[in-house]
């Protein structure tokens, strides 16, 4: 299995419930390293502009009004298949449907404040990534096999 890099974000709502040590910990034991961390103020900008994919859908201002109501942490992770490992750690984007013991299953509320995006394919996760960190705010770990 490949050694992947994907973005996660743990939503204002995962903030606001102090449940980032938590939700890192769920990372960590699947065998994820983050790589790079920060805890952020995201602008109107900065969410209208990663979230721009889906500016024709009926929720962007009400997703860009709930990334911006208060602060997130950014993360790369990265570890075998970690796209997909992290969806599904993450479970369902909608909280009544995700599978039971997913973060989301456990912490969030709402569709909107689903507490945890992460990169759903190794392609995006590439532009997502890039969109928040400059390569040389990624540290390196050295995998042991
Ligand atoms: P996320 O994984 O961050 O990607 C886009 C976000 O839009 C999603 O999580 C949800 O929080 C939000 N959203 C709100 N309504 C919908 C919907 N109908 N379908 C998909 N995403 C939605």
């Amino acid at each position: 299995m490949a050694i992947e890099r994907t973005l996660s974000i743990i939503k204002p709502d995962g903030v606001e419930k102090g449940v980032i040590g938590q939700i890192i910990t769920r990372f960590e034991s699947n065998g994820m390293k983050p790589v790079a961390i920060r805890m952020q103020q995201l602008s109107r900008a900065d969410a209208e502009g990663f979230y721009a994919v889906h500016k024709e859908r009926g929720f962007f201002k009400a997703l860009c009004d709930f990334m911006v109501s208060g602060p997130v942490v950014i993360m790369v992770l990265e570890g075998e298949n970690a796209v997909l490992k992290n969806r599904d750690l993450m479970g369902a984007t909608d909280p009544t449907k995700a599978a039971k013991g997913t973060i989301r299953a456990d912490f969030a509320k709402s569709i909107d404040a689903n507490t945890v995006h992460g990169s759903d394919s190794v392609e995006n996760a590439k532009v997502e990534v890039a969109y928040f960190f400059r390569t040389t705010e990624q540290c390196a770990y050295e995998w042991k096999r």
